[in-house]
């Protein structure tokens, strides 16, 4: 079935009427896989850096955060969680690829008994395996992360020549996550900022900027 091309600002109208109901993975899903958000209107959360996949908020609220992420051909990011929130995806340009990962165990499990966030981390011996991988491309399957499967790395399937961009959506909003060292088998916190909020470029240095990403991490080159 054909997609229903619409504005980003439509985009968010919709998704804010979720919130006068509880807000399920399949439901926001169902209204992602029939829209198609149309570039034009996505323009002023476009923005692309050499060094670092962007974080661009285009809206928040106590639910719902919604972002562009502008990917270079190579950016990749961490491996990491959605800090117990709901993640829905929408490849907009190019091609992503993405991993999902099972957490088998650790040293800390017990950090995992915290209120607001998923997990203190700080495990020396974190064992993840791989679950599956995938390929996001542009009119595709949106994809999701969720409370059963929360662990994933997204990276630019193209290498060289190919930028994409790709929509997301958390609820509720994230502002931090656990981002996992796969070489040292550890995780830390990690504190999440946008490159841009409304497009508008995030001053260089400020607290709140070089942001990781998609609850993900810096970029590591
Ligand atoms: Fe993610």
């Amino acid at each position: 079935m054909a997609r229903s091309l619409i504005s980003v600002s439509d985009f968010i109208e919709n998704l804010r009427s979720f919130e006068q109901q509880i807000i399920t993975r399949d439901s926001v899903l169902d209204f992602c896989s029939t829209v198609q958000v149309s570039d034009s209107s996505l323009d002023p959360f476009i923005h692309f850096d050499d060094n670092i996949y962007t974080r661009n908020l285009v809206y928040r609220d106590d639910f719902f955060e919604v972002m562009t992420i502008c990917w270079q051909p190579g950016h990749k990011t961490a491996v990491h969680t959605h800090n117990g929130q709901l993640c829905w995806m929408i490849p907009q340009r190019g091609n992503l690829g993405v991993i999902d990962y099972k957490w088998l165990g650790c040293d800390h499990p017990e950090n995992q008994n915290v209120v607001g966030i998923d997990c203190l981390a700080g495990s020396d011996h974190t064992k993840l395996e791989v679950v599956r991988e995938v390929e996001a491309c542009a009119g595709g399957p949106v994809l999701t992360a969720d409370k059963l499967q929360t662990i994933h790395s997204l990276y630019n399937l193209s290498e060289k020549t190919e930028r994409a961009v790709s929509i997301h959506v958390y609820s509720r909003p994230i502002d931090s996550c656990v981002a996992f060292d796969m070489v040292k088998s550890q995780c830390y916190r990690r504190e999440l900022s946008y490159f841009s909020k409304h497009g508008v470029i995030e001053p260089k240095g400020s607290p709140a900027s070089p942001l990781p990403s998609s609850g993900l991490v810096q970029l590591t080159k």
